[in-house]
């Protein structure tokens, strides 16, 4: 199996007879970096929230062996890492394959909710992911685990958390099924950090909706569910 994606070539090898992910960089991946560091910073300075992008040396100290075990210290799993260099990055494969094929596919809501629950946990101890894609969680069975760490940043703000909430909600924005996909993320969500979302979140959701959707009737008509009863006003 092989995977052809924006910063890195993803593909599924077997090694000591486990099967595996291989990440490896493209060479354009410190350019795309650049690229995602330069927006996240515009779009909190158009927010007027100026927030500090991670840097690209954090990136790739992000994916390595003590962010997972701080992680799992938080109660957020992640795929073994098998090892990493300055070029490449081997995991476990993890058979559920990503959130958003999941829910594509018919998966449960509650995958949603769980997602949701991680991501409450993580702002709770102070960081965020930043780059929060239903495609950047696994299915494991009934629960979801994380992956492509590069952006987790530590930070507390309102924007980092919104980077958050709004990216995966862009991230499902394209499914017919958003609106019950929203519901179960946010309950997940209050469930584990008690906060409902801030408005910030729906800007930053409706400005990555259109770079995210693959449908963009489907996003529009979705974008136009404003979802005020989730807003904490
Ligand atoms: N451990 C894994 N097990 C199974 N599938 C995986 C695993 N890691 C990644 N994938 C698949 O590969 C896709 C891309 O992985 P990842 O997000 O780590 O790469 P990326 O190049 O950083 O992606 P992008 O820049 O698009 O976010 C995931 O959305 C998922 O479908
Ligand atoms: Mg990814």
């Amino acid at each position: 199996m092989y995977f052809v994606n924006w910063q890195r070539e993803i593909s599924v090898q077997e090694w000591n007879g486990q099967k595996v992910v291989v990440k490896r960089n493209k060479p354009t991946k410190e350019f795309h970096e650049f690229l995602i560091i330069y927006t996240y910073s515009l779009i909190s300075v158009l927010l007027a929230n100026p927030s500090a992008p991670p840097t690209l040396s954090e990136i790739a100290k992000n994916e390595g062996r003590e962010m997972r075990e701080r992680l799992s210290k938080i109660g957020i799993s992640t795929p073994a890492l098998i090892s990493i260099s300055d070029d490449s990055l081997v995991e476990e494969y993890v058979e559920g394959g990503d959130l958003y094929r999941a829910l594509v596919l018919g998966g449960a809501a509650s995958l949603a909710f769980e997602a949701g629950r991680l991501t409450g946990r993580l702002h709770k101890a102070g960081y965020a992911f930043v780059d929060n894609k239903a495609q950047n969680y696994l299915v494991r069975g009934d629960s979801v685990i994380r992956t492509d760490l590069g952006f987790l940043q530590k930070s507390s703000s309102q924007y980092a958390k919104s980077m958050d909430i709004g990216s995966f909600l862009a991230s499902v924005m394209d499914l017919g099924r958003y609106a019950e996909i929203e519901r179960a993320f946010y309950e997940g969500y209050l469930s584990e950090s008690g906060s409902k979302f801030n408005c910030l979140s729906l800007i930053v959701r409706n400005v990555l909706s259109a770079g995210f959707s693959s449908d963009s009737k489907v996003m529009l008509r979705n974008m136009l569910l404003y979802s005020i009863s989730l807003l904490d006003i």
